[in-house]
């Protein structure tokens, strides 16, 4: 089987045949569990609603949306992710509900305060930092520079929400902590991990890097960046920068992405405009309640202990809900004249008067 090489540009990843697999993966055999209670309810009951899921990858959470019935437009830069979207929205029979389009989530095609809702869903790992590029348009014949990357992803996601509207931002975290099936000790799965890492050797080849990290079955996160010409495992997060080209192993499948931390993500919504109104990081309290979880899933699926705080385990993921503030009526009214008696009301109402003729040119 050829493998078709992973590439990054200016704009993001392309996952190459990883699309796939990306595809049913979902998030991964973690990932459901760990987002769904705090991401679900923020999708329920959307009838009427006008959805932009950026990043849309395979479709699944377009899908969901429109079952939950909004009318949704799913953008993503990767072909070989629109085309497992549109299967999965004609197997969902939502065809008629759902609009795919091939865009920058730096670019959207679509108008200032168009949407309700934004969806950006494990997107922003696949940003670099912002960037400027020579774009040519041989149609218009022209040229031009436009602004690429992880800022310009939240300027416009602001731009076309409506006022009030929000924005449903999820992203992974912990990338110091190494997050098991648990049906290992740690210190063996690091041994592997470090042995495969000595196979990878130099090697900068994606094809040879996903080949040996996809072996390390047991394994469902960990961070390697390179650091004095090798792959090394990230134990401490501090270790990375912004904007780094990190590889990560999850459950299933080995991605490329780019470092972000949480500040980041927070202050790149701020900059753009929108106010954070929740962050949410979710893991068992409990040992217990992570046993009691395992039970209840297949063997395949189990968490190991890093996913329990009891024993100073990490979030795999952060959920940002963002809102596009309402204008505040304070910045709407300008003040004419201060009101100190009732004659002066009357003097005041007339100077608004005259104001606002003015304003429009004496109409
Ligand atoms: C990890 S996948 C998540 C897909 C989907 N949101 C989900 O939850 O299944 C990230 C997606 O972001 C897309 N992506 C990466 N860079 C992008 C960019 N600059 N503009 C739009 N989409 C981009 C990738 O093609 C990929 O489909």
């Amino acid at each position: 089987m050829s493998v078709v090489p992973v590439a990054h540009s200016q704009s993001g990843t392309e996952y190459g045949t990883n699309v796939a697999k990306y595809a049913t993966a979902r998030h991964g055999p973690d990932g459901a569990m760990f987002l769904d209670p705090v991401f679900l309810p923020n999708l329920d009951n959307l009838i009427g609603q006008h959805v932009i899921d950026i990043g849309c990858g395979a479709g699944p959470w377009s899908v969901y949306a429109a079952n939950q019935g909004a009318k949704v437009f799913g953008i993503d830069y990767q072909m070989g992710m629109l085309k497992n979207a549109k299967k999965a929205v004609v197997d969902a029979d939502t065809d008629s509900k759902i609009t795919l389009a091939n865009a920058d989530g730096a670019a959207l095609p679509a108008a200032d305060n168009e949407f309700s809702l934004a969806l950006s869903i494990n997107v922003g790992c696949n940003l670099p930092n912002t960037s400027t590029v020579k774009v040519s348009d041989p149609e218009k014949s022209l040229d031009y520079s436009k602004e690429v990357g992880f800022e310009p992803h939240f300027k416009e996601m602001a731009r076309v929400l409506k006022e009030g509207g929000r924005a449903i931002v999820t992203a992974p975290t912990s990338f110091g902590e190494v997050f098991t099936r648990g049906d290992k000790l740690k210190t063996e799965v690091v041994v592997a991990i470090q042995n495969e890492l000595d196979e990878i050797g130099n090697s900068q080849d994606s094809s040879v890097i996903k080949m040996h990290l996809d072996k390390l079955e047991n394994v469902y996160r960990a961070t390697f960046a390179w650091r004095d010409d090798k792959w090394v495992l990230i134990t401490d997060e501090s270790q990375l920068k912004s904007g780094e080209m990190i590889w990560r192993k999850l459950p299933g499948l080995t991605v490329p992405n780019f470092y972000h931390n949480e500040s980041e993500y927070v202050q790149a919504a701020e900059k753009a405009g929108l106010k954070v109104t929740e962050v949410h990081h979710k893991l068992f309290k409990t040992e217990n309640e992570r046993e009691h979880y395992n039970v209840s899933a297949s063997p395949e699926k189990n968490l190991g202990p890093e996913y329990s705080q009891e024993v100073g385990g990490k979030p795999p993921f952060v959920v940002y809900i963002f809102e596009k503030p309402l204008p505040s009526l304070d910045s709407e009214i300008r003040i004419i004249g201060r009101v100190t008696d009732a004659n002066s009301a009357a003097n005041v109402a007339v100077d608004a008067v005259k104001a606002l003729r003015e304003q429009s040119g004496g109409q």
